[in-house]
């Protein structure tokens, strides 16, 4: 869909805090270590925002910070502003995921990835997850195994609520999530190049 040869991955998040902000940094850089892929990052609640940088995006990571179990109201408002693209279906066949950051170990987490993933699944998108097998659920384990939240639908973070965001999430989580950028990015590709 990109008019240059280059694949195009959006992320569009939200984040009351930075803490969300610092893992879409965290996925941004995953995105760009796949050669061929720009990434351009957009804040779900800038009422600026360029729809047209979307309407050209190969793949659309959805990123929100799980306020009260679900997506913030900001990220939701994004969402309902999306219903004049949903219109037209303008982003049927592009590739979908997303992430989410909260302070609880669950949180309730898992209700924000699957709104995204319907949102997703409204806008005729196709959603990858997050590619990696659960790590930290075994005596051997540690919380510095990727994926130590055991995600599978998409990327969880964890941030404690008494920590910034240069400190919080941990590192664990942003390995994590360098390497699902870098799973999005080479799904977008392989995606961009069958279309
Ligand atoms: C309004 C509000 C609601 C929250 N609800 C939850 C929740 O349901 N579960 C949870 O684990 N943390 C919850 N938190 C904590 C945030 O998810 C956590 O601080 C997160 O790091 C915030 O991300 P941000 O810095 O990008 O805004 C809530 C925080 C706020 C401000």
């Amino acid at each position: 869909m990109s008019e240059t040869s280059e694949t195009s991955v959006v992320i569009v998040y939200h984040s009351g805090y930075g803490h969300t902000e610092s893992i879409a940094n965290t996925v941004a850089k995953g995105v760009q270590s796949v050669e061929g892929v720009k990434v351009t990052m957009i804040k779900a609640d800038d009422q600026d925002k360029d729809w047209d940088v979307l309407a050209a995006a190969d793949a659309i990571v959805f990123g929100s910070p799980t306020y009260m179990g679900s997506v913030s109201g900001q990220f939701k408002m994004f969402m309902d502003e999306s219903s004049k693209v949903w219109f037209t279906q303008g982003w049927k066949d592009k590739v979908a995921a997303g992430f989410t950051v909260s302070s609880s170990q669950s949180g309730d987490k898992l209700n924000t990835l699957t709104q995204l993933q319907i949102f997703a699944g409204q806008h005729s998108m196709i959603w990858v997850p997050l590619g990696m097998l659960p790590g930290n659920n075994s005596s051997t384990a540690s919380i510095e195994d990727l994926n130590r939240l055991g995600a599978a639908t998409g990327l969880m973070a964890q941030a404690n609520a008494d920590e910034g965001p240069d400190v919080a999430p941990q590192s664990t989580d942003h390995r994590t999530a360098e390497k699902f950028g870098a799973n999005v990015a080479a799904s977008a590709k392989r995606w961009a190049s069958a279309a």
